[in-house]
């Protein structure tokens, strides 16, 4: 069996470690093509270098633009990508651009598309993420969902048949990390002891940071919090800050550049708390039992916030309060699946 994956951005790359974990263990060809959506050395190559991802066979090098040119450039240049391949499956993962010019690429001519993550929903039509996501489970053969509350999004849209739950691959790749990290000491930027309260910090969603007075709203609520936040600057939020001459240093915040995906877990396990947009960031707070506050109206990882582990605010001025809020009650629950979910998915394409 010979599958091809599609990746582009940061939160795929995480994503696809598992995959090719299991795939290459059970000696299964699998082809990676890089869209190129992501292209920064902290946001793309230490990835594959930190996570044992192979070099892709590709790179589209798309690069970014607006949604409809990024979007449309990856899936100009699929075609020859898959017809050079000849997959038996192709698979996407998550709800980049990279993920829907994957998959339209893929049942444009015809070969089966197995898309990892399906099902998740935020109901919110505004964010480029949620027509991604939906588009892509109704293109595809097989919708690998990791919970029980996506396999419910999928049957109400009439895509049961063609759904199965295999867990979070996200639970994989962070069991597999935390091992790796133990007696590492935490990232800190300058300024930041590791023997006292932290906070970290990410914030790079297109609703939060596109609009001037919000995000000046959400820096200013971080710079006021009562222990320092450690902020890992994704480029788009470094940006938009220059370009409004906001200061990302003011206050309580201490700023650093992309973490690399295992000084992030690691600097995550010794703070007191995470504050993010981030939907990969809320789960894995959650998986290392961190309180989280997440800086949105809602959320698709719905399982963190009614077991407690995780708060929405929708305005930044809430952030105060909800960083003072009592500690989460203890649970054994496990919402995102057995930590095997890579092996389901494989089983379930072999199928
Ligand atoms: C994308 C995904 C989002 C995911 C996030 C993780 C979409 C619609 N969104 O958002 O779901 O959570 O990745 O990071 O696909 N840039 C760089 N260097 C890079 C990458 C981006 O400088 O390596 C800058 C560019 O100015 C670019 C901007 O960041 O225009 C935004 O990048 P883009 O790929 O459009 O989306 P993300 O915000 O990263």
């Amino acid at each position: 069996m010979k599958i091809l994956s599609v990746v582009g951005a940061r939160p795929e790359f995480v994503k696809l470690a598992p995959l090719h974990q299991e795939f290459a263990s059970a000696g299964i060809e699998h082809v990676i093509i890089h869209t190129g959506q992501h292209y920064d050395n902290s946001m793309s190559n230490v990835f594959f270098r930190d996570l044992g991802i192979p070099e892709p066979a590709a790179n589209l090098g798309s690069g970014s633009g607006s949604h409809g040119k990024q979007t449309g450039a990856i899936l100009a240049a699929m075609d020859d990508a898959l017809q050079e391949h000849s997959p038996d499956w192709v698979i996407v993962i998550g709800d980049t651009n990279s993920t829907l010019a994957g998959a339209l690429g893929a049942v444009k001519l015809h070969f089966p598309l197995a898309h990892v993550e399906a099902g998740l929903r935020s109901f919110n039509r505004l964010m480029p993420e949620e027509h991604n996501r939906i588009l892509t489970d109704h293109a595809a053969d097989l919708c690998m969902a990791p919970t029980e509350v996506a396999m419910g999004h999928l049957a109400r849209e009439g895509l049961s048949e063609r759904s199965v739950l295999v867990g979070d691959v996200n639970a994989d790749v962070l069991a597999a990390t935390v091992a790796k990290v133990a007696g590492d000491e935490p990232t800190l930027p300058h300024g930041v002891r590791a023997d006292a309260p932290y906070y970290v910090a990410t914030i790079h969603r297109q609703e939060n940071v596109e609009d001037e007075a919000r995000l000046r709203g959400i820096v200013e609520a971080l710079n006021n919090a009562s222990h320092p936040v450690v902020l890992a600057v994704h480029p788009r939020l470094r940006e938009r800050a220059q370009a409004a001459g906001i200061d990302l240093s003011a206050g309580a915040l201490r700023t650093c550049g992309p973490l690399p995906f295992p000084a992030l877990i690691r600097t995550m396990q010794s703070s007191v708390g995470v504050i993010t947009d981030s939907g990969g960031l809320q789960k894995e707070a959650f998986l290392l039992r961190i309180p989280c506050t997440t800086v949105r109206t809602e959320t698709e990882w719905t399982e963190t916030v009614d077991l407690g582990w995780n708060v929405l605010i929708a305005e930044p001025a809430e952030l105060g309060s909800a960083l003072r809020r009592a500690p989460p009650l203890a649970t054994d629950a496990q919402p995102y699946g057995d930590g095997h979910a890579a092996r389901h998915i494989r089983e379930a394409l072999m199928r």
